[in-house]
């Protein structure tokens, strides 16, 4: 298995600060555009597969969708403000596609683009440098009518959309990412059914995984024809895999797990091909590659971003709750585990010829209660606190990390979850879209500001 050599173990992870990173090291949070934004059907914005998803009963846990989730499309001055005060240095955000394309083919939308470029000069003005990604899951509805990411046509439109961007934005965004946790898209959204677009077919998911890299090489072709000086590369969620025990049928199920998850996608970008013990496993669910297709996906990459929210052991049992072994968990019931970002970086160092990388995701759920106008959230300061430590021994061995990005500025849509689990550094009373920054926040900034 592709277990570290020498496994740090918790005593070697030392409480850090900022001057322990490169000066250059980008400081960060994280959101998506489904997941804040809100308006929904204004100024031209075109239905989404999240819109449509969330519109049939009991998909989402608490029968929520994204029509107003934190309103942040009409109070984005105000969010850009705390981020400032914050002393953040970098936002990740995404865009809408069907803000900027309505029917994801076609015209695009003026006041959908404008929306993108009050951000980024928001930013900018601000002295954050912003870092987009295309795509973090709302495909334009029109899209899915035509099939979706099964259909390979999509990837067309995907570049074009990309093109338009990279050619509006690209003088002035610092990264672009193609694609938001490509694994996540494909397989709980056409395998297990639980994120959009709600398809339950592990054939699907695979050809969906393939396009949606193909996708993301063709992207980055059109995204260079436009001389952009952007960092262009890819995000994705990513964990270390180990045997939940030493039976055999354990350690196989992690190195199909581990290769459905990890390989699957590092040799894909990196090496130009699929991982054949995967190619077997998957048998008639293979998809349908095509002749040059390998290439494209493997078109060098400025950056790999990684979203890392726990390790996973792998058992023939099928999953397991980590909590009811008494491991400490988070609202989400993900095992607390900041060494995996440790163990997964040197992994990926030692077997792959990497790009830069940033941690573009990290970050908690807790039970986060607002008392008086504070939110005492001191389990995410000590889960921060921990994972940054961690990566930063990853550094300290040599892997190249140029940032970090708490997951996330505000409360949010979580998805099927709705907006029970709270990952936000900043509290959203939703009822009047206030925002309180948690202790987390004033932790966050004493951190930044060196203190
Ligand atoms: C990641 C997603 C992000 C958020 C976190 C908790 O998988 O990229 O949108 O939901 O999980």
């Amino acid at each position: 298995m592709n277990m570290p050599s020498s496994p740090p173990s918790l005593h070697t992870l030392k409480a850090v600060t900022r001057d322990d990173f490169p000066q250059t090291f980008a400081w960060g949070v994280a959101t998506a555009s489904f997941q804040i934004e809100g308006a929904a059907r204004s100024d031209g914005r075109g239905p989404s597969i999240w819109d449509t998803f969330c519109a049939q009963p009991g998909n989402i846990a608490d029968g929520s969708n994204g029509d107003v989730a934190c309103n942040h499309y009409h109070l984005y001055q105000q969010d850009l403000d705390i981020m400032q005060r914050l002393g953040v240095e970098a936002y990740r955000f995404s865009m809408a596609w069907p803000r900027i394309q309505p029917d994801g083919v076609g015209a695009f939308n003026p006041k959908g683009l404008d929306f993108y470029e009050r951000i980024i000069d928001g930013a900018l003005a601000r002295g954050i440098k912003p870092y987009a990604t295309l795509f973090h899951w709302d495909l334009p509805q029109a899209l899915q009518d035509g099939g979706g990411w099964n259909n390979r046509d999509v990837c067309q439109r995907f570049a074009d959309y990309a093109h338009e961007v990279a050619r509006r934005f690209g003088d002035r965004l610092s990264a672009i990412a193609t694609h938001n946790e490509p694994w996540v898209m494909a397989f709980l959204g056409h395998e297990q059914g639980i994120f959009a677009p709600g398809i339950k077919s592990r054939k699907i998911a695979v050809q969906v995984a393939h396009h949606l890299l193909l996708s993301h090489g063709m992207a980055l072709d059109a995204m260079r024809a436009t001389g952009t000086r952007a960092q262009l590369g890819i995000v994705l969620n990513q964990s270390p895999i180990y045997p939940d025990t030493t039976a055999e049928a354990d350690i196989d199920r992690a190195r199909h797990d581990d290769g459905m998850i990890v390989r699957w996608y590092m040799d894909a970008l990196l090496k130009g091909e699929y991982p054949a013990d995967i190619l077997d496993d998957l048998a008639d669910a293979a998809p349908v590659v095509l002749p040059g297709d390998m290439a494209v996906i493997a078109r060098p990459i400025d950056f790999i971003g990684i979203n890392y929210y726990t390790r996973q052991l792998a058992s023939a049992q099928g999953p397991y709750n980590p909590k009811e072994r008494g491991l400490p968990v988070t609202d989400m019931d993900w095992e607390i585990y900041p060494l995996g970002i440790t163990e997964l970086l040197l992994r990926l160092h030692r077997d792959y010829k990497l790009p830069a990388l940033y941690i573009t995701e990290n970050g908690a759920a807790f039970r986060d209660e607002l008392v008086a106008g504070q939110v005492d959230d001191r389990d995410r300061v000590r889960y921060l606190q921990e994972h940054i430590a961690a990566v930063q021994l990853a550094i300290a061995q040599g892997v190249d990390v140029r940032g970090y990005f708490v997951w996330s500025l505000l409360d949010n849509f979580e998805w099927a979850s709705g907006y029970a689990k709270r990952f936000g550094i900043v509290y959203v009373d939703y009822a009047t879209q206030t925002r309180h920054p948690k202790r987390s926040a004033e932790w966050y900034r004493s951190f930044l500001v060196r203190g």
